[in-house]
């Protein structure tokens, strides 16, 4: 099981047991019973003897209670032998039907973007514990003619008129050169959740890079947002900062008539956030829940090593999604706090020591004090800073590891929610408006691995919690 001799580990967030984690998986609520899956590849090999990506398991009562539970099917089948890659849950009264693409390189000479690539829509069924035979409900052959090889991670819904799922798709261009490939989504209908057509695609007016992965397309509060992370747009000095992005755009239309897509909007301004998921639990919020990591960034973890022993990635808390003035509003779910104690009030120029390296902060500045200077300090080496509208959050190379500054401009700053967790910070700026998510890495030193959060603010009302570790990860520890 994980060991960590750093002090990395985190105390109240999901990660890998062992191994590699990244996308969330087949969110839901069935029975009582919440269902996090996630994109898992184990430092053990599958049955087959191979590493290839797979799905892992946790679940639980309530969301600080949750169990790993294992590894519920494995890529070694024809329809999926390169992997299980990623996908939904929807339940009725009797299952959960798990929804995922996948992956198969055939051998050959190929560049597996334009051929050599299968994309299979996979169907699981479950009670919760056991995990059906995969019934493959599409192929390359059911998307249209000028997708790429790249098609994937299913989201399903259900409507009063019928099932509806989601496709992410990379699109050739006109000119079939990789510049002029585009991102979309695909719409597919069915009646049964089974028997699949093909209902439209759709795709921003303007192009908007050249793959659109892990859609989700939900309403809230009665507007409808699609959710997808765009590979491709260009670099800016205050937004698209990583390689990748995620983000939703807010949806004008119905799903069978036109729809138009606008207002691009980032989830999250981090260092590490990539494919959220969002689903309804049985008290009607609708929760997301992200990656803490992304795909080929040119920063690290130290917890990678020793390799075929290390542990890599995590998830976000679970966030509730609310809709303020138009936009999406993310905030940690209230059960979070029970994890919190010994609260503490922080002098504007105090500090206050996390043992584990894990609490939760709540900082209002007053009134009229919106636009004035403030650091934050999380250890050596860390620094969340606000000057003159512009929010920068700075590592140093020896806790960055290649993570070294994320800025976003916000006009007045009221109200901060920071979640601290011994290699990671979770920033919810203004009630959830703008988010910062970002692994980092502190030298811990002595027993109880102890994170000095120092605040140089003025006239700030500061409360601090430290945060007990969650039993979820003491199993893993
Ligand atoms: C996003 C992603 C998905 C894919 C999965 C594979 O991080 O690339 O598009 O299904 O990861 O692990």
């Amino acid at each position: 099981m994980l060991r960590d001799k750093n002090g990395w580990r985190l105390q109240y967030h999901l990660m890998p047991p062992d191994g590699w984690l990244n996308d969330p998986n087949g969110l839901c609520q069935f029975q009582g019973v919440y269902h996090i899956f996630f994109q898992y590849s184990p430092n053990t090999p599958g049955p087959d003897g191979r590493f290839a990506r797979t799905w892992g398991h946790y679940a639980g009562r309530d969301l600080l209670h949750l169990k790993y539970t294992g590894v519920p099917f494995w890529p070694v089948d024809p329809i999926d032998r390169d992997g299980c890659y990623s996908g939904s849950a929807l339940t009725d009264d009797e299952h959960i039907r798990l929804y995922y693409t996948g992956n198969v390189k055939e051998s050959g000479n190929h560049d597996y973007t334009y051929s050599g690539r299968q994309a299979n829509e996979i169907l699981v069924e479950s009670d919760g514990e056991n995990f059906s035979e995969k019934t493959c409900l599409l192929t390359n052959s059911d998307y249209p003619k000028n997708c790429t090889c790249h098609v994937r991670d299913p989201k399903v819904w259900k409507k009063e008129n019928g099932f509806y799922m989601i496709l992410g798709a990379r699109v050739k261009g006109p000119d079939l050169s990789a510049d002029s490939d585009f991102g979309e989504v695909l719409f597919y209908q069915s009646e049964d959740g089974i028997h699949w057509n093909f209902l439209k695609s759709l795709t921003s007016e303007e192009r908007f890079g050249y793959m659109w992965e892990c859609p989700d397309y939900f309403t809230l509060s009665g507007k409808t947002f699609l959710s997808l992370c765009p590979q491709g747009l260009p670099k800016g000095e205050y937004r698209y900062q990583n390689i990748y992005q995620a983000g939703y755009f807010t949806v004008e239309g119905s799903l069978d008539g036109v729809q138009y897509l606008h207002d691009f909007r980032e989830w999250d301004y981090g260092f590490d956030f990539y494919a959220p998921q969002s689903f309804v639990d049985e008290q009607g919020r609708r929760l997301f829940i992200g990656w803490v990591g992304m795909p080929d960034a040119p920063y690290t973890n130290p917890t990678a090593e020793p390799k075929g022993k290390g542990w890599e990635n995590c998830l976000t808390v679970p966030r509730e999604l609310s809709l303020e003035n138009g936009t999406i509003r993310q905030n940690p779910i209230a059960e979070l706090k029970n994890l919190r104690y010994d609260e503490t009030p922080v002098m504007p120029h105090g500090s206050m020591v996390l043992p584990d390296g894990a609490g939760d902060f709540e900082i209002s500045l007053l009134e009229g004090t919106e636009d004035l200077a403030w650091d934050i300090y999380f250890g050596d080496g860390a620094v969340l800073s606000y000057r003159e509208d512009l929010l920068r959050l700075n590592f140093t190379d020896s806790v960055g590891f290649g993570r070294r500054e994320r800025r976003v401009i916000i006009p007045d700053i009221e109200y901060i929610r920071i979640l601290v967790d011994s290699s990671l910070l979770e920033i919810f700026i203004n009630d959830g408006e703008y988010v910062i998510t970002s692994r980092f890495y502190p030298k811990y030193t002595g027993d109880r691995q102890n994170l000095t959060v120092s605040f140089n603010c003025e006239l700030a009302a500061i409360t601090g919690w430290k945060m007990h570790t969650m039993e979820t990860n003491r199993d893993l520890i």
